[in-house]
Parts: C-alpha cells; sequence; structure tokens
C-alpha cells in the first residue's frame, strides 16, 4: 500500500499565498512521514498501531490527571473525561471497578441542580457537557445507587433544554449564550439516549438544521438568529430566508448530518400548531462536499475540515465518520455508482482507468465514498505521536481531543457500519413482548430506539491496513460510543431488552 500511489502536490496558480505556502509545507512535512517502498517492504515502519503507547497516555492523564498544559480546558473536564473514556473503549481497553466508580464519582459532581450538566464543579450547565457527562457514563456507568445512571436528573435536564429552546427550533448552547449545530446534536443525542425526547422538544429543529447546509453541500454553524425577522409570527419564521452563517465546515456538518438522522422519525409528524412543510437538505451536494474534504495522496489522505484548508487527524471522524452517517438516509456509494474517485485524490482529469503508471492507484478502491485504506494510512503514519496518544499532524503534540478523534476515525475506516433490516426486526419483536401498545408516545420513543440500535457492523467489509493487530473497535456511526455501550444505556432508560 505505501507508495503505490504517486503523491503530487497540490495544484496552485503560481501566486504564493500564506495559505499556499502552509499548504505546500505541510504537505513536504507528511511526505517524510510515508515510508518508502523499501522501508515498508522491510517492515521498518509498518502501519502499526501502537496501542500500548496510547494506552499508558491515557491512563496517565486519568490516574495521575492532566499535565498543566490542560488549565485553559477548565470548563471542558466532561469532555477530558469523554475523551479519554472512548478511547479506552475504541482500544478495547476496560477500567477496573474502582477506576469506574471514581469516574462516576467526578461526573456527577457536574451536574447542575437545576438540570444538565457543567464544564465542572460548581459551573453553569452547558449542552455540550451534558453530552459529553452523559456518554462518559454511558461508558463507566450503570444502573443502581452509585451507578451514576440513576443520579442523572432526567425530568431537569429536560427542562433546562426546553429552557433553551428558540422560536425557530434551534437552541442557545447555555442561557445567555450563543446557537449552534453542536448543541443541538449534544441535546439530541444525550435526550436520544436517555429517552426524554418528545415532538415538543424538537419541533421546527429539523428545519432550522437544514436552514445551515451551505452552497458548497457542507453544514455551518446556525443560520441567520431568528430575532433578525421580529417581529415574528410562527409563519413569518418559515417563510423569511434563513440564510446560513458562515461556512461549510467538517466538524457542524458531522453535527447536522447526525441531528439530521436523529430528526429522522419526526420529519413525518405535525406536532401542534401550524402545519409545516417537510423540510428537506441537498444530499448530492452534501456528499460532493463530504469526498472533497479528503485529501490527496501528498496529504496521505488525510481530511481537511473546509475547502483551501489543511489536513487534520480530528476529521478523520467529523468528515470520515460522517459517511457511515449517510446510510441512514439510504446512501451508499455502491448503491449511487459514486466512489472515491469522486474526491479527486491523486487522478487527473483523463487518468482513471487509462492503461499507464497510475493505473494501480486506483486498485484498493471498494465501494466506499472515501479511500478507506489512506485515511488509516493517515492517523497510522501521521496521527500517532512516537511517544503515545494521537494529534492533528506532525510536529504536534498529542492531546485528548485528537487521540480520541483520530482512534474513533481509524474506527470508521476499518468497519462498516449500516442500518440493518434485519437488526431492526429482530428488536422490534423483543420491543412488542415488554410493550405491545402502540400510542403516539411510545410510538415515538420506539421509532427512536430502533433507529439508534438498528446500527449493525457489516463484518465482511471490514478493512484493517496493517492486520488483526490494528483492529480497534466499531463506534456508533451516530454517538460515538461503543455499541454495547449505547445498547445498555438505552435499554436501561428505555426499559427494553436488547437481543444479543
Ligand atoms: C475551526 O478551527 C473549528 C471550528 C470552526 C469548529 C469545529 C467544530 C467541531 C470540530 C465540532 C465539535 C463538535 C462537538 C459535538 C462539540 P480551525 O480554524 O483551528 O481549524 P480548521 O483550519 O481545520 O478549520
Ligand atoms: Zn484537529
Amino acid at each position: 500500500m505505501a507508495n503505490s500511489r504517486s503523491p503530487r502536490p497540490a495544484p496552485d496558480d503560481a501566486f504564493p499565498t500564506s495559505t499556499s505556502r502552509l499548504q505546500a509545507e505541510t504537505e513536504a512535512v507528511l511526505l517524510d512521514h510515508i515510508p518508502t517502498q523499501a522501508q515498508a517492504e522491510s517492515a521498518q515502519l509498518p502501519a502499526k498501531l501502537n496501542r500500548s503507547a496510547h494506552v499508558q497516555f491515557l491512563a496517565r492523564n486519568f490516574i495521575q490527571g492532566f499535565p498543566a498544559k490542560y488549565t485553559s480546558q477548565d470548563a471542558s473536564q466532561p469532555w477530558l473525561m469523554f475523551w479519554t473514556l472512548q478511547s479506552f473503549s475504541v482500544l478495547q481497553v476496560g477500567l477496573d471497578a474502582g477506576n469506574k466508580q471514581r469516574a462516576i464519582d467526578t461526573i456527577l459532581t457536574w451536574q447542575h441542580p437545576d438540570g444538565g450538566f457543567g464544564g465542572g464543579p460548581g459551573q453553569a450547565a452547558h449542552l455540550l457537557a451534558s453530552y459529553a457527562s452523559v456518554c462518559a457514563l454511558s461508558i463507566a456507568g450503570g444502573p443502581g445507587e452509585k451507578g451514576g445512571w440513576d443520579q442523572i436528573d432526567r425530568k431537569k435536564m429536560y427542562q433546562f433544554f426546553m429552557s433553551l429552546k428558540q422560536p425557530d427550533g434551534s437552541f442557545l448552547v447555555a442561557h445567555h449564550a450563543e446557537v449552534d449545530v453542536r448543541g443541538i446534536y449534544c441535546l439530541l443525542v444525550t435526550a436520544t439516549l436517555l429517552d426524554i425526547i418528545t415532538p415538543e422538544l424538537i419541533e421546527g429543529t429539523a428545519s432550522f438544521i437544514a436552514s445551515c447546509q451551505t452552497y458548497e453541500g457542507g453544514f455551518s454553524s446556525a443560520s441567520q438568529p431568528y430575532y433578525s425577522s421580529m417581529p415574528y409570527t410562527p409563519e413569518s419564521l418559515l417563510s423569511s430566508p434563513r440564510p446560513p452563517l458562515g461556512e461549510a465546515h467538517g466538524g457542524y456538518t458531522f453535527c447536522a448530518l447526525a441531528s439530521w438522522v436523529m430528526l429522522q422519525p419526526f420529519l413525518d409528524l405535525s406536532p401542534g400548531g401550524i402545519s409545516r412543510e417537510r423540510p428537506q437538505i441537498n444530499v448530492k451536494s452534501l456528499v460532493r462536499w463530504l469526498v472533497q474534504m479528503q485529501g490527496s495522496a501528498a496529504e496521505i489522505g488525510g481530511f481537511r475540515g473546509r475547502t483551501n484548508k489543511l489536513v487534520d487527524g480530528c476529521y478523520s471522524w467529523w468528515v470520515g465518520g460522517a459517511f457511515s452517517l449517510l446510510e441512514a438516509l439510504g446512501v451508499s456509494a455502491s448503491a449511487t455508482g459514486e466512489d472515491s474517485r469522486a474526491s479527486g485524490r491523486d487522478a487527473q482529469p483523463g487518468e482513471e482507468g487509462k492503461d499507464g503508471e497510475n493505473e494501480h492507484e486506483w486498485d484498493d478502491v471498494d465501494d466506499s465514498f472515501f479511500h478507506r485504506e489512506a485515511l488509516q494510512e493517515y492517523v497510522l503514519y501521521a496521527g500517532q505521536h512516537p511517544t503515545g496518544g494521537l494529534r492533528d499532524k506532525p510536529p504536534k503534540n498529542a492531546d485528548a481531543y485528537h487521540t480520541m478523534y483520530c482512534l474513533s476515525g481509524l474506527s470508521s475506516a476499518q468497519h462498516r457500519m449500516f442500518p440493518s433490516v434485519e437488526r431492526r426486526e429482530q428488536i422490534r419483536e423483543a420491543w412488542k413482548a415488554i410493550s405491545p401498545q402502540d400510542t403516539l408516545p411510545s410510538k415515538i420513543r420506539k421509532e427512536t430506539f430502533l433507529n439508534s440500535l438498528s446500527w449493525t457492523e457489516d463484518e465482511s467489509a471490514s478493512k484493517i491496513l496493517g492486520g488483526e493487530a490494528n483492529r480497534v473497535n466499531a463506534t456508533h456511526p451516530v454517538f460515538n460510543l461503543t455499541i454495547t455501550h449505547s445498547e445498555s444505556i438505552m435499554s436501561h432508560f428505555y426499559g427494553q431488552k436488547v437481543p444479543s
């Protein structure tokens, strides 16, 4: 695989700018990290996941505490916990009971007395901190008096969510704060896991998400705020144009698309109030934008977060991970005939398929929208810090955020996840045995449960670059938790059994 593609520099227009210089410098650094054919063949620089170094990096932070350079992240304590615990999970490392309890007790200190979780003890509740805390509890916690799950005040969490709701269907990320799609994603995951989604909570939210799609195809952080069309009526909110605010970005695109997927069961409902048109997104331009975020061979197939910016390991998840989400919309590369050629990696116009030196470059292209092995190369060759932990790109240091998102991105490149009709049926049967009636609230809960837990791995389609020793756990495409952790917490709160 190594050097089987001839890395060409990104084309430029011969007018150097700081952007083009940075791009060229980055390519030079990255190229230095691809082993030559000879090195790869002699296994001097194999594509090896340095599992033990990463576990040591994570354990040092988790057990001894984060080093002083993390002081600025005092309001992100739930994130540090989630990134660490989820990295362990992706690496297939379980925690012992003592460490789990320590994590549970710490996470509960972040719960706000008025609902939701803050970034640390005594800090204001925030949607992002609530998501990270609940996900961390999904991993470390369990039911019972000290297990953490039953100590989450779900009623107050719901009230906190409702207090952030805006007339256009969006949510503030915290009181007196801004609106953005990260907050909506965090709210929807938390509400889904804890079984507190209601039609009232998410009314208008899908329309808001749709309004954040930009002309490029990806999503921006938000759209024009509702108060810009004041005085408003529900009708004027819907009829006034809602241009997106800012540019398409991988982080926001993941959040918007995952939210869109979680909102699918509600799209056909007209929950009270005026009847709304079914909101729509442009899936074709979204797919085109996503594939174009994959870097060329000179960038070892990493993903960038926005047009004309640099590749970065965390987008292995935010963009690489977004492709699985498309499966929930019935869009897959094999069905549409698109594949990673659409990303423009390497191929110059007219070169694809013709005889010649580049033909072999596409031998390993499968029916994915992106080059799954190339992304694994980016994470393994450029993302891994030699002393443990993963990073944006060399020569940067490793950090907790990039460690988790590089590993989750590696997971999404290794495993093909899809919503399985058979799995859905199995879970539906089990649901029927416990809750036979289909009254409206239970129907909504059921759809949310089935949609969330029908994600299954197509094991025949996994691709593990560097061999089995590099295998990491599959992760839930929407929540970024393992399937086991997703099933455990959801079956607890929904009072349902999930067939094994
Ligand atoms: C740009 O940083 C980064 C953003 C505009 C926000 C990114 C959003 C996410 C990563 C999603 C977070 C999701 C949740 C759930 C909290 P930059 O200019 O340093 O990076 P760039 O050059 O790669 O765009
Ligand atoms: Zn990054």
